[in-house]
């Protein structure tokens, strides 16, 4: 019997963001491509990422985590996200940025506790008694409301469904009847109907069936085969957080995908109480855990309560892989006078594998550079790259990089597709990079406030 996955898939559009041009890590039998994955460059970087990614995929991480440190605009970021595409989407990936731990709501270790629970992933298997199969005939019997006499509702509903094995007629209840309704189920659908919640699931029109439209955008589905009751098992992806979630609310799985009411704090005999149930489901075999990723970026924004909370989280065995990044060197450990290491306290630097990222070469940001016109479809010609690059390496990359979709809007004032020399330095003049704002607005400060 096939299992289908049913995911609690979002909506997504393409959005494209500063680092959607990023496919993996570019590797080829462990060596880095110069040109690879969307990646440029950075070769020893991401073949020790690639070595992580091993290593994470052989659960030889436990306990441990990942350091990449490096001077700003250097990759650190573009490493993580590689990282998390070449584990899959079956890994969980949590980004959390150090300053999102300090909110006036949520106490840090809980901003921390959620992250780290999002980012364990527990794949539930489950067997559920339904009823498959095409819609032959369905007539749907309405009554009178009982307490408005002009409207008609629907009480319930004959249905006959067939497989390639037999033929049944159902009667349904007032539940599945309007289940039937508001997915816009007629005759010629294949559908599901669950045993226990009466759910109704529209795979799509059967081929077999009777074709009301000439053109229709509905998913053609075979009649199934075998009995029309039957059990089918059905694989749900969740995070330990969603577990949390659920049970805080007392919901079911399905309020789950549903929604509902966001909890601020969870209590931890919530947290006791899912960890119990999701280990007699592992060892029932009902159940596998799936160890994701938690990556802090700028962690040295993290303090020593945070860092301790979290040097202890990864010695539990329901604890995800860490990958900090920071782009600091030697500063103080927050809320201490400690000077460490990229601001991190000894004892979780000593956990951490330790993968430096260097400055680019201006061929290699003239490379990222064009990735990035493409990724944004923005034509440029040769002096306009020219000139960015020289930008890109005397400003930084990332500022390089932002000027490219304001300079497509320049050209495009003129009347252009092409990105020129002058519609760069135009953007130039129009946006200050970091510095510049930052120098304009002390010079401002002690011409004026004193
Ligand atoms: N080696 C690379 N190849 C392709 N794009 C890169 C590379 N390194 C960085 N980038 C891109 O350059 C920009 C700045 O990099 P980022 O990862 O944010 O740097 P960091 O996190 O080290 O400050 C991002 O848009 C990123 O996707
Ligand atoms: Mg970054």
């Amino acid at each position: 019997m096939s299992s289908p996955t049913v995911s609690a898939e979002k909506e997504r559009f393409v959005r494209i963001s500063i680092h959607s041009h990023i496919k993996g890590l570019g590797l080829k039998d462990g060596k880095a491509v110069l040109k690879g994955g969307g990646l440029v460059g950075q070769l020893k970087a991401r073949e020790a990422a690639g070595v992580v990614v091993k290593l994470i995929k052989e659960g030889k991480m436990a306990g441990r985590g990942v350091l990449l440190a490096g001077p700003p605009g250097t990759g650190k970021t573009a490493l993580a996200i590689a990282i998390a595409k070449e584990l899959g989407e079956d890994t969980p990936f949590v980004a959390l940025s150090g300053s999102e731990i300090y909110s006036a709501e949520v106490k840090k270790t809980e901003v921390l506790m959620q992250a780290l629970r999002k980012a364990i992933g527990v794949r539930i298997h489950e067997f559920r008694r339904i009823y498959e199969g095409m819609v032959t005939k369905m007539d749907i019997r309405f009554d009178r409301h009982p307490y408005n006499p002009y409207q008609q509702i629907p009480v319930g509903a004959t249905i006959t469904l067939k497989t390639k094995a037999e033929e049944k007629t159902f009667q349904v209840d007032e539940g599945i009847t309007a289940e039937l309704l508001t997915k816009g189920v007629s005759e010629g659908d294949v559908i599901w109907i669950d045993s226990e919640t009466g759910k109704v699931t529209k795979l799509g029109r059967s081929s077999e069936g009777p074709s009301k439209y000439d053109i229709s955008s509905a998913r053609l589905v075979p009649v199934p085969d075998g009995s029309i009751v039957k059990e089918r098992e059905f694989v749900y992806t969740v995070s330990l957080h969603d577990l949390d979630l659920m049970n805080a609310r007392s919901g079911s799985l399905l309020s789950l995908l549903f929604g509902g009411r966001e909890e601020k704090e969870i209590p931890p005999e919530v947290r006791k109480r899912v960890d119990e149930t999701v280990r007699e489901w592992v060892d029932s075999g009902k159940a596998e855990i799936l160890p994701g990723v938690l990556f802090i970026d700028d962690v040295h924004m993290l303090d020593i309560e945070a860092y301790s909370f979290l040097s202890r989280a990864m010695e539990s065995d329901l604890a995800p892989i860490i990958i900090l990044a920071s782009n600091r060197g030697f500063t103080r450990i927050r809320g201490t006078d400690i000077i460490s290491p990229h601001g991190i306290p000894l004892d979780l630097l000593d956990r951490l594998l330790i993968i430096e990222t260097m400055p680019y070469t201006k061929e290699e940001i003239r490379e990222i550079l064009k990735i990035r016109a493409e990724e944004e479809s923005v034509k440029m010609d040769e002096e306009a790259l020219n000139l960015l690059t020289e930008i890109g390496s005397e400003r930084s990359l990332r500022y390089a990089a932002q000027l490219l979709a304001p300079a497509k809007v320049i050209a495009a004032s003129r009347g252009s597709n092409t990105v020129t020399k002058s519609d760069v330095e135009r953007v130039k003049d129009l946006f200050a990079d970091v510095r510049e704002s930052a120098k304009y607005l002390k010079e401002y400060e002690e011409s004026f406030l004193k």
